[in-house]
């Protein structure tokens, strides 16, 4: 079969769907060529992610990849959330078809976004963020990058 036992688990029962009321810091990011968007809330205390919710408007591996993503970053650091990586969320999920792997860095920088939006709110300096580029054409081919 083309997905793993646990892409399709998470695709049929995605974990932390929804939204988060008053949430410390919102990312949305989209894939400009299949149309897929991806918006996540994270509920930060401190310096741990107390909650995380997503909502994808996208594929199956989106789904299940955010759905895995909120997982993995869930109860951790903001440290620890920075380091997750669109591949390390493919393996938990014991992998994506190369022409999905796209499908995860768009968690990956649902994340991040939300985070940004965490340290300007806050007025907050996040470690690795000031690299992180809102621009389109640059997410463009991160996300395409690897095809
Ligand atoms: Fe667009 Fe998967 S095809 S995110």
């Amino acid at each position: 079969m083309l997905y793993s036992e646990k892409v399709m688990d998470h695709f049929k029962n995605p974990r932390n769907v929804g939204e988060i009321e008053n949430a410390s810091g919102v990312g949305e990011v989209g894939n400009a060529k299949c149309g897929d968007i991806m918006k996540v809330f994270l509920d930060i205390d401190g310096d741990t992610i107390k909650d995380v919710k997503f909502q994808t408007f996208g594929c199956g591996s989106a789904i299940a990849s955010s759905s895995m993503a909120t997982e993995l970053i869930k109860g951790k650091s903001i440290k620890e959330a920075m380091e997750l990586t669109n591949k390390a969320v493919a393996e938990a999920l014991d992998g994506l078809p190369p022409v999905k792997m796209h499908c995860s860095v768009l968690a990956e920088q649902a994340i991040k976004a939300a985070l940004v939006d965490y340290s300007k709110k806050n007025n907050i300096e996040i470690e690795g963020l000031d690299d992180f580029d809102f621009d389109t054409e640059h997410l463009h081919d991160e996300v395409h990058g690897e095809e």
